[in-house]
């Protein structure tokens, strides 16, 4: 627990319901470490009072802020900049007030490049997306700078084809949309560099659930990168690693674009390696064993 004295500074939290994130865990680890008289706090809004919400920041000379689900398309009408990332993406999941106004950020695209990396996972050639919600829109985005060919793959086909047409622009290379089924499932990953899921199929509790297509094997040459991070290893995750492939979970994501904000908000690098610990231990914690988001 922070010492609270009468210099602490705050920083909020905006979700609606904030209890199972694991981000105060993880921000607080990382404040304590880093030695600042800091406090990350979970303020709960209600969709109706964003507004307000975010007006207080200044009134209460927060730092800054993280926004979570169900406020971060909402809150970008609150924001007076967009970097290009929440303009592209369609959402702000960090606040930074300045004296010319309010900052919003996305850092999920930060983060998901950023755990790529340390994950030492290919990404140059054709990446196969699977989902076109909110998650897929940051790590489509991510990828348009660095993959030849983006192809994504939804339940919903037409989510996937107005993505592919969203994202075009940003990339160099192609960029399609289609429906997630077996016959294009199979030709997309032939030859696929690596694989991201961005679906919430596997996230607890429907632990046994796969976005993936009866009948297709996985092949054992596509790292998958799963960004559910709750269970750690998922059904999807199983499947890769028995048929040979490297499969990693989205801990990394979520620990680096927390990581980012922080970095935002201070200026300085935080220990990535503390953050992710105190969010290993959280999610370990009988508290959240029924952390149902990603962040
Ligand atoms: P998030 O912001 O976490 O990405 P979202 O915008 O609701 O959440 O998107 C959820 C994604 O998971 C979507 O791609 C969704 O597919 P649809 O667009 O067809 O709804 C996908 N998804 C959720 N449940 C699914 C399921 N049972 N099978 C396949 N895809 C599923």
């Amino acid at each position: 627990m922070p010492t609270i004295t009468g210099r602490t500074k705050l920083v909020g939290l905006f979700g609606w319901p904030t209890e199972h994130s694991v981000s105060p865990a993880m921000q607080n680890a990382a404040l304590a470490a880093m030695g600042l008289d800091w406090c990350y706090v979970p303020l709960p809004v209600p969709p109706s009072r964003l507004a307000d919400a975010v007006a207080a920041l200044r009134a209460l000379r927060l730092v800054g802020a993280n926004v979570t689900v169900p406020h971060k398309q909402a809150v970008m009408t609150c924001m007076d900049q967009l970097t290009d990332e929440a303009r592209v993406v369609g959402a702000v999941n960090t606040i930074v007030p300045s004296d010319s106004g309010f900052l919003g950020h996305n850092t999920d695209v930060a983060g998901f490049r950023r755990a790529l990396s340390d994950a030492g996972m290919e990404a140059s050639g054709r990446v196969v997306v699977l989902g076109a919600g909110g998650a897929a829109r940051a790590v489509v985005y991510a990828l348009c700078s660095v993959a030849s060919e983006i192809l994504i793959l939804n339940r919903t086909a037409k989510r996937a084809v107005a993505l592919a047409a969203d994202m075009a622009p940003y990339s160099a290379g192609r960029v399609l949309g289609a429906a997630l089924d077996a016959s294009t499932l199979t030709q997309s990953v032939s030859g696929a560099c690596s694989l991201v899921n961005t679906t919430s199929v596997g996230m607890w509790p429907e632990v046994d659930s796969l976005p993936w297509c009866a009948g297709v094997s996985y092949p054992s040459s596509v790292p998958l990168f799963d960004l559910v991070y709750n269970p750690q290893e998922t059904a999807l995750m199983r499947l890769a690693r028995r048929a040979g492939a490297r499969a990693e979970n989205g801990l990394g994501m979520l620990v680096h674009q927390g990581a980012e904000s922080l970095r935002l908000w201070s200026g300085r690098d935080p220990d990535v390696s503390i953050m992710r610990r105190a969010c290993l231990e959280a999610l370990e914690g009988e508290h959240h064993a029924s952390v149902p988001h990603r962040r």
